[in-house]
């Protein structure tokens, strides 16, 4: 019987089991034309989709109506048994085309989803990239990824389980309750008046089954965070050195328990809510047999209406189940569509303007002109629906500069030193336009950097700060990111400039060598000039170096030193450094403090000045001075 064919149960077990609390939120309006719109290149699959799903739904109805018709010819003994094998070869085809039927449904639904797959997650993809920094500071990235996974993925289903589920079983319905209607309406109304019967326990199970599979849910994200984070070198050194196995384990057996229970119990719900539905039917099966038997000896059914009744009576059922919950079913489909348009629809704060124009090749000075700045709120980067996965916010907009003022000339070095949270690293963001100043201007090459295109800047400047990040992928793949066009003597120029040339020539695959998370092992100090040599291959005119030796030992900082001055050779640069050698050959000092400049000059003028810079370098370059001396 139909009841038990397994897609149309599953779906509805599927359908209790979805949060049901969808349905209590409200949708920005035009959501379902936006979803049209999706739709829309689909136009063509989907008219033979919907067609398909109608057709299927006929011969649903017209078998059991032959079939009736077979029973009545050999209750009859009537007529010839040719008749009847012709009837049964027509069952025959139709089952034959119903087949063929369901896997062109198949067919056309699959393009549909997968293409609405395709198509949302290269928007989104396309879009979070042009994302500003502020957005990715306060976004956990894997928590993200699989959120925007998910709901693509819902939105999929929406158009491949919803659509199709709800269609045919709407068509399913309408027409197998209209012909047994036309056959007997006391058998039909006393049909529907069972379903109650089972719908309501279902739905007490479906808030149960959501619950636990919601428990289970976390305890096995909890399970995994614990293993991943003990499996690791640095993780089971810790748990080696300080921690208590037994204690650990006791506490994962703990979840682990709690995961096994929960799924004995959600089997047998699952079980329960499956017998309930075959038990409805054979109760009403067994139902129509009786009335309809009895009806048929009062003369008003005929044998094969009898039979029609019983067969229509499975393809009931389970549509009328389905449909029970469509609520949650379309509902949720239409929230996974709108959380992932509302990321479409996240404006990037920063954007080229549309008369942007290039920055100019001959000019490469900075300028800050009365700058003020504040990091930009979370209402300003973020999404209400990716607050969960978001960090939670300290306080509100902080300013972090005020009125920062100052001009670096072509050929210059600028050094900016000051207190670590004085706001330097805030300043070497806004050459780029990580971030946009919140007042005053910015300026390279005499432009403002909001009215400059972003390529024309992104070509302009190179950045080296703290941590180089290096791609899991090949040296040379990692130096192309800067220049596709790169020749190979010139991949090599650039290392050799940055000190790394000899190293990389020493490896056994060179330049193919898988470097990053999971590759070769670079140190701090190669890491540093490798990042050093892709910014050479860049060759820009301004060069920004946020604190690249801080986190390096003295001998690497040597090397780094090195390739940083061929780096800086010939540029505009604006450094913020530590090191003392580098600032004493600034052309100006800034010393920071609390986002504003409170001195500036040169390393003679501001020791002689015996102010702030006097402090600092007692405190901290004096130091570092003495320790690359020792080592140099
Ligand atoms: N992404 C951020 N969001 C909010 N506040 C930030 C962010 N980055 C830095 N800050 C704050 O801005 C101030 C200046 O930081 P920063 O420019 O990094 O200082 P420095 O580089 O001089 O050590 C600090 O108070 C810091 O907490
Ligand atoms: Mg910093």
């Amino acid at each position: 019987m139909d009841v038990s064919s397994p897609m149309t149960s599953m779906a509805a077990m599927r359908s209790f089991r979805r949060d049901s609390s969808v349905t209590g939120r409200t949708l920005p309006k035009g959501t379902v034309r936006r979803i049209l719109g999706i739709a829309g290149p689909y136009r063509r699959e989907l008219t033979f989709f919907l067609l398909l799903v109608m057709a299927s739904s006929v011969i649903g109805v017209l078998t059991p109506l032959l079939a009736g018709d077979i029973v009545n010819r050999i209750a009859r003994l009537a007529g010839n048994a040719g008749g009847i094998v012709r009837i049964a070869l027509v069952i025959a085809g139709l089952a034959v085309i119903d087949g063929a039927i369901s896997l062109a449904t198949r067919w056309f639904s699959a393009r549909i989803g997968e293409g609405v797959i395709y198509d949302l997650r290269s928007r989104v993809f396309e879009h979070v990239q042009r994302m500003p920094v502020a957005f990715f500071t306060r976004t956990q990235t894997g928590a993200l990824v699989s959120r925007l996974n998910n709901d693509v993925i819902g939105a999929q289903q929406a158009f491949t389980s919803t659509l199709s589920g709800v269609v045919s079983n709407v068509i399913g319905l309408v027409l197998t309750a209209g012909v047994m209607f036309s056959l007997s309406w006391q058998i039909t109304v006393l049909s529907l008046v069972l379903v109650p019967l089972f719908v309501l326990p279902a739905r007490r199970i479906g808030k149960r089954l959501q619950e636990i599979t919601r428990e289970s849910y976390g305890l096995n994200a909890s399970m995994n965070a614990s293993m991943t984070e003990r499996f690791n070198v640095a993780g089971a050194l810790l748990v080696k050195l300080f921690g208590r196995p037994s204690a650990e384990a006791e506490s994962f057996r703990g979840r682990a328990a709690r995961v096994r229970d929960i799924g004995v119990l959600s089997a047998m719900y699952g079980r329960t809510f499956f017998t309930a539905l075959t038990l409805v039917a054979a109760l009403a099966t067994a139902l129509v047999y009786g009335l309809g038997g009895w009806l048929a000896f009062s003369g008003q059914l005929s044998p094969g209406d009898v039979v029609a009744l019983a067969l229509l009576l499975s393809r009931l059922y389970g549509p009328l189940t389905a449909l029970s919950n469509v609520r949650v079913d379309v509902m949720s489909a239409m929230v996974s569509f709108d959380r992932v348009f509302e990321v479409l629809d996240l404006r990037p704060m920063i954007a080229e303007a549309s008369d942007a124009v290039p920055v100019p090749a001959d000019d490469r000075s900075i300028e800050f002109d009365h700058v003020s700045f504040s990091y930009p709120s979370a209402a300003d980067v973020s999404l209400p629906s990716l607050e969960e996965v978001s960090l939670p916010e300290h306080g509100g907009p902080v300013a972090v500069l005020h009125g920062v003022s100052f001009r670096v000339e072509p050929g210059q070095l600028v050094a900016l030193v000051g207190h670590s949270g004085a706001g330097k690293s805030t300043i070497a963001n806004l050459v780029p336009r990580l971030y946009d100043a919140t007042e005053g201007a910015v300026r390279v090459g005499g432009i403002d950097v909001r009215r400059a295109t972003l390529g024309s800047l992104r070509d302009a400047i190179g950045v080296v700060s703290q941590d180089a990040h290096l791609f899991h992928d090949s040296i040379r793949a990692n130096l192309l990111y800067a220049a596709p066009e790169a020749t190979e003597e010139e991949l090599w120029e650039a290392l050799d400039g940055a000190r790394i040339g000899a190293l990389i020539r020493g490896l056994p695959e060179g330049l193919d060598t898988v470097v990053g998370d999971r590759g070769y092992r670079m140190s701090g100090g190669e890491k540093q000039r490798l990042a050093i040599a892709r910014v050479l291959l860049k060759g820009p005119g301004i060069v920004i170096l946020d604190e690249a030796t801080a986190h390096l030992d003295s001998e690497s900082e040597v090397a780094v030193q090195h390739a940083l001055d061929t780096a800086l050779a010939g540029r505009t640069s604006l450094v913020i450094a530590h090191r003392l050698s580098t600032i004493r050959s600034a052309d100006q000092i800034l010393v920071i403090d609390d986002g504003r400049i409170v001195e500036s000059g040169t390393h003679v003028e501001l020791l002689a000045l015996g102010g702030r810079y006097a402090d600092l370098y007692r405190t901290q370059f004096a130091d570092g001075e003495r320790r690359t001396v020792e080592v140099a």
